[in-house]
């Protein structure tokens, strides 16, 4: 997968995105065919236990992309420039190189298209992301719901593209708004919660495989429930370590 390919799906065909954060799951969502892998600073949230993503550094971000790389051949690999790697220019660039250099494809950032453009003018693939911004959010709520706020998103969307940005991610938006911003602007879209109006699609992939079981957002769809396999499993190799019943001769050496 490449930023050409990516570009010229637009309005033809849809985007695949999941994020990853490891090797194995970026091996198999890699054999799978997703198109783009998005190392997000979810990362926090769903791997390392925390309560928000601002608690995210660049080291968390440079060992994880470094794993998902090591996993993923195909997949155009985004990787999320965490909270304050981006507070001025010259840090921003700085960071995006340390995540290029660990095996992104390019980084993505949450709104500033002034940030955003040094990057690209740095000729390194830039992701906008508008709507509900992690990062610097207060209430994780639906974005752009009277004509003002969507307006302002609008004009951050377009300021994104303008900056040189590739492709921006719509997060928490109405479908409405999305479909807009989709035809307003020449770059594809990416939307997570914001509705089938968009050039492409991403989710969180321990949401997807049932592997996270703290506040799920209406528009994560499960489809898989590992966590229960996983009890399962566990409960199963208990029980046999207790009863004697594991290890038997078959995992056993003579
Ligand atoms: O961190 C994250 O998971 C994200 C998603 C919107 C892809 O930014």
């Amino acid at each position: 997968m490449s930023l050409e390919k990516i570009r010229a799906m637009k309005g033809y065909q849809a985007i695949t995105a999941l994020t990853a954060y490891d090797c194995n799951i970026a091996k198999l969502l890699d054999e799978a065919g997703v198109d783009i892998i998005i190392v997000g600073d979810s990362l926090g949230n769903v791997v390392l236990g925390c309560e928000t993503t601002r608690e995210v550094t660049m080291q968390d971000m440079v060992r994880h992309t470094g794993a998902v790389r090591r996993g993923a051949v195909t997949s155009f690999i985004v990787a999320d420039l965490p909270f304050q790697a981006d507070a001025s220019p010259e840090q921003a660039l700085e960071n995006s190189h340390l995540l290029i250099d660990a095996g992104a494809d390019a980084v993505k950032i949450e709104g500033k298209p002034e940030i955003a453009k040094v990057i690209a003018a740095n000729r390194i693939p830039v992701m906008g992301h508008v709507g509900l911004l992690p990062q610097t959010a207060e209430e994780f709520k639906v974005q752009g719901k009277d004509r003002v706020a969507a307006e302002k998103i609008v004009q951050e969307a377009k300021a994104l593209e303008k900056a040189g940005c590739f492709a921006i991610v719509l997060e928490a938006i109405p479908a409405s708004l999305a479909s807009t911003i989709t035809s307003l602007i020449n770059i594809p879209t990416i939307g997570i919660g914001a509705g089938p109006y968009c050039d492409g699609q991403v989710l969180v992939i321990n949401d997807v495989l049932g592997m996270y079981e703290g506040h799920t957002p209406k528009f994560a769809k499960r489809y898989a429930a590992l966590n229960e396999d996983i009890r399962a499993a566990v409960k199963n190799y208990i029980k046999e370590v207790k009863t004697g019943q594991f290890p038997g001769d078959q995992h056993s050496y003579r």
